[in-house]
């Protein structure tokens, strides 16, 4: 399967790297150039036992690609998985979801075919209901199921 991971933090890149391993096509995304950067080093930003060697296996073989180009890899995937974050809300007492609308919106404009969408980030009830209906604005029908 081709699988896009947007957010190349602890969740992002780990999965990624696992789906990788399984023999996955996987593109990890994220906003942060620098660490798009390092990871193309094969430099991890984040410490995990083993995920140094998973990471640079499956870069080397082709199978695990970095990017900031969210449009790209949101195209060229059949599952997308939002890991991006969501930080206490500094004016209420709930989570701070801009980030997860922020990539929903950028999913609805770049999308092109039905696919799989995850939400892997830590959210509210009823946040999968706001996100289907920002990708689903305007979309082809048979792009829904
Ligand atoms: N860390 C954990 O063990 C864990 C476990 C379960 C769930 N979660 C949840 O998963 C989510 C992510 O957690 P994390 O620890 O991986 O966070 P993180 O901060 O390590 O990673 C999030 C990444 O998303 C990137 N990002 C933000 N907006 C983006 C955008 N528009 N396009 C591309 N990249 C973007 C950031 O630059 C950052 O690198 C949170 O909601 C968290 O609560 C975390």
């Amino acid at each position: 399967m081709k699988i896009c991971m947007i957010g190349a933090g602890y969740v992002g890149l780990v999965s990624g790297a696992c789906f990788a391993d399984l023999g996955n096509d996987v593109w990890c995304v994220d906003k942060d150039s620098q660490k798009i950067e390092m990871l193309n080093n094969n430099q991890i930003p984040i410490f995990e036992p083993g995920l140094e060697e998973i990471v640079t296996s499956n870069h080397d073989s082709g199978r695990l690609m970095f990017t900031t180009n969210l449009g790209l890899a949101i195209k060229s995937s059949d599952i997308i998985f939002i890991c991006v974050g969501t930080p206490t809300s500094k004016k209420k007492d709930s989570a701070d979801l801009h980030q997860v609308f922020s990539v929903a919106t950028t999913i609805r404009k770049n999308i092109n075919k039905y696919k799989i969408i995850v939400t892997k980030s830590t959210v509210p009830v009823s946040t999968g209901d706001k996100i289907e209906k920002i990708i689903s604005k305007k979309i082809k029908k048979n792009y829904l199921m």
